[in-house]
């Protein structure tokens, strides 16, 4: 295996870019130009940094970007090596810049906070807490924590979450999307953010590599950078993630897992064409990888017809499906579950036995509550009803206020809608411009260059749905 060559031309002088940028940007030169490939090794951070000059802290700090991004992975006990998704994404010719990308709430594209106060902060698809069962959930949370209390119950309890929520959770599985579950193929964790650090950090191994559709959740592609997972980026278009793309990308390299988002793509809002899936689950089986299926917004389907989750066409080796409390409850109340094989789930509740012997275990039995009572039920089913008027209400506005200069297809559910906004502008100038009328609102880069917004209207009244509108067509009459 070869060893990085550490020569790099740092400039001392510049006081603009930090000397970790340097290297940063050294190493990533280093790469699209081929002098280093997937797999070479780094030297140890003392070594590098006594070769080039600088503090050892400097050269930390740098392979910690590199190891964020995504660029360099660590092995235990053995050093830091060159991630195969970056050599892949380089030479296929994406710059690591092209990478999809999002401006985050309160920040400009380079991650600056934006200094005014806005008026309306859009969210990227959060329920209406207004609407939340929260005083049956009190009233069951405080009865179960007294009578446990009482009874001494409130010792240690099992890692893969209470047994009879997770039977609870099996029945809806099975009733509502036909994935068939038993107990020990689920675990109860604290939201699908959890769920997805502890696929990437019990299931997958650094050096293994996932593909994420792009545009999509950054969340994922952090948790699985993070852990030293290498990311490919394959597009989505009107009918979900490109699969003959992905096919392609099948023969050119090895796909561990594809972590899909496919009832209502996150950013775009589309739906996972049959098609799509039947070529997804195709190549799952032609190629081994592991499709990993985010169904966040499981509940919010408006359509008569039934949705089902990818997962339930699958055979249970070849998926892992992540279901959450976050949109149908709070986002603020962390709980969420994931449903596989024995096999990886028992590697998952081993690992989270590590940082969290085990959730809350009252909360836990609090929501059995809610869900045998059928409080539950009758919540998801009045937030349906709202979230459908309050869809057709901005579907209407988009058309009435936007019209033709924008793209827009009314999602078939989901918290939050998408607008195609085209090559008017980059993602980072829209960004401001909304800043400088008050509004924050979450703008994302597509594959292509285009970009859009996405706007979770379910949380918004319907004044500030217009209102935010009527500031998107000031500024997009700005650009022309
Ligand atoms: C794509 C996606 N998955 C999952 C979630 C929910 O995450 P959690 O269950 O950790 O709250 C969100 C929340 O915004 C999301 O956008």
């Amino acid at each position: 295996m070869k060893k990085y060559t550490t020569k790099t031309d740092l400039n001392l002088e510049n006081k603009e870019v930090p000397l970790y940028a340097q290297i940063v940007e050294d190493m990533l030169a280093k790469i699209s130009s081929g002098i280093l490939k997937a797999g070479d090794m780094l030297p140890p951070t003392r070594e590098w940094a006594a070769e080039i000059g600088v503090s050892r802290k400097t050269v930390v700090r740098a392979t910690e970007l590199l190891l964020v991004k995504g660029v360099i992975y660590s092995k235990e006990r053995r050093g830091m090596y060159v991630s195969p998704a970056c050599a892949l994404t380089t030479s296929g010719g994406q710059a690591q810049s092209s990478r999809p990308m999002q401006v985050k709430r309160g920040q400009d594209a380079d991650g600056n906070v934006s200094p005014a106060k806005a008026r309306i902060v859009v969210n990227d698809g959060f329920p209406d807490t207004r609407m939340q069962p929260f005083r049956e959930y009190s009233r069951a949370y405080r009865k179960i924590f007294n009578r446990m209390a009482q009874w001494r119950q409130l010792g240690y309890d099992d890692s893969a979450g209470v047994f009879k929520f997770r039977t609870a959770l099996c029945n809806n599985l099975w009733k509502l999307f036909s994935i068939n579950a038993t107990e020990d193929e689920l675990a109860v964790v604290r939201g699908s953010q959890m769920a997805l650090f502890l696929i990437a950090n019990a299931v997958l191994s650094p050096g293994d590599v996932v593909a994420l559709e792009s545009p999509g959740y950054g969340s994922a592609r952090e948790a699985f950078t993070h852990a030293g997972i290498g990311v490919v980026d394959v597009p989505v278009d009107r009918h979900g993630i490109d699969a003959d793309y992905l096919e392609q990308l099948c023969h050119d390299t090895n796909i561990t897992a594809i972590y899909v988002t496919p009832r209502f793509q996150y950013p775009t809002t589309v739906t996972m064409s049959m098609a799509r899936r039947q070529k997804l689950r195709d190549l799952s089986l032609k190629y081994g990888f592991i499709i990993i299926e985010d169904d966040f917004g499981a509940n919010f389907t408006f359509s008569e017809h039934k949705l089902m989750p990818l997962s339930s066409m699958m055979s249970k080796s070849r998926y892992i499906y992540i279901g959450t409390f976050s949109k149908i409850f709070a986002p603020g109340i962390r709980l969420g579950y994931v449903s596989a094989s024995a096999e990886i789930i028992r590697k998952i509740v081993d690992f989270r036995a590590l940082i969290d012997i085990h959730g809350d275990t009252v909360l836990e039995r609090a929501m059995l509550e809610l869900l045998e009572s059928g409080d539950m039920k009758r919540h998801i089913r009045g937030a349906v009803k709202t979230y459908k008027e309050r869809m057709a209400f901005i579907s209407t506005e988009i058309r009435r206020i936007l019209g033709d200069d924008v793209d827009y297809a009314k999602p078939v559910g989901g918290l939050a809608v998408w607008i195609g906004l085209g090559k008017k502008t980059d993602a980072n100038t829209f960004h401001t411009l909304m800043r400088a009328k008050g509004i924050d609102i979450p703008v994302f880069t597509l594959h292509d260059g285009s970009i859009g917004v996405r706007i979770g209207y379910a949380s918004m009244d319907n004044g500030e749905i217009t209102e935010v509108l009527n500031a998107m067509r000031s500024v997009i009459a700005g650009l022309q």
